[in-house]
């Protein structure tokens, strides 16, 4: 069962501290049936909005295991690293068992290795033998920018092609900063039970209104490629961001 949703927020804050609780609300769910709560976390500037909002909350974050949806081929006490500034802000200081936090980032590999590593984590971690991708995330977070891209999926770019592959390497994309990534590919986002897509801001507007718009066949920009094959998606907006819906 597909289910889309969007929901719109009066301000920045007001989606962190929705997203926060429909979070803790998934993990409840995934780890009362499952016995664990697996998510990707996503990059970007939106994400440490919620991180403020959750490292306040209370989950059976031993249950947690945790990936990020992209990252800067860059070491974690980079300001730029998505998983360091996740680690800053929340999973180092909650509860999560330091063996269930995936870090993507090997300083001895390249972002082409480091996908293939990061892939067999996700195979290892999130495995589901009944999901066409062998795996199937509780909860997959995304972000989406002002030229339509979602995680490290540019325009253009062959990995939004990608349908084997869960993780592969990124060139950079047009928009700052300009360093090589790994993302996971849409065979990986699309097998998630749940994916929130997070957008804050009027230089989202086109984008979002373009692809809640066009949501059948349209490919104009990557975000589009998120139909999840058995799940619910939600997008998770601000006013600005919605305001041209
Ligand atoms: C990245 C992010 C990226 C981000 C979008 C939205 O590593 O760059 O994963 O995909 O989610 O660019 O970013 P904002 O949250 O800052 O709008």
């Amino acid at each position: 069962m597909n289910k889309n949703t969007v929901k719109v927020y009066e301000s920045a804050k007001a989606l962190a501290q929705a997203a926060a609780v429909a979070v803790i609300d998934a993990a409840e769910q995934a780890i009362a049936h499952r016995g664990k709560f697996t998510i990707a976390l996503s990059g970007g500037s939106t994400p440490p909005l919620m991180y403020k909002q959750l490292v306040n909350m209370q989950s059976d974050w031993s249950k947690w295991v945790v990936f990020v949806s992209d990252e800067r081929w860059v070491p974690e006490d980079d300001a730029i690293s998505n998983l360091g500034v996740a680690m800053r802000e929340l999973l180092g200081r909650v509860a999560i068992p330091s063996g269930n936090i995936m870090h993507p980032y090997s300083h001895d590999l390249d972002a082409v290795n480091g996908a293939e590593r990061y892939e067999m984590l996700l195979r290892q971690h999130a495995s589901d033998a009944a999901s066409p991708s062998g795996i199937r995330l509780d909860l997959v977070l995304l972000g989406v920018g002002d030229d339509g891209h979602t995680a490290s999926l540019f325009p253009g770019k062959p990995a939004i092609e990608e349908q084997i592959r869960l993780v592969t390497a990124s060139p950079h994309g047009v928009l700052p900063p300009p360093v090589e990534r790994i993302t996971f590919t849409f065979p990986a986002i699309n097998s998630a039970r749940q994916c929130f897509i997070l957008a804050v801001g009027d230089k989202k507007s086109d984008v979002v209104a373009w692809s809640l718009k066009n949501t059948l066949t349209d490919h104009t920009y990557p975000v589009q490629r998120v139909r999840l094959t058995n799940g619910e998606l939600t997008w998770m907006l601000d006013k600005d961001a919605a305001s041209k819906l």
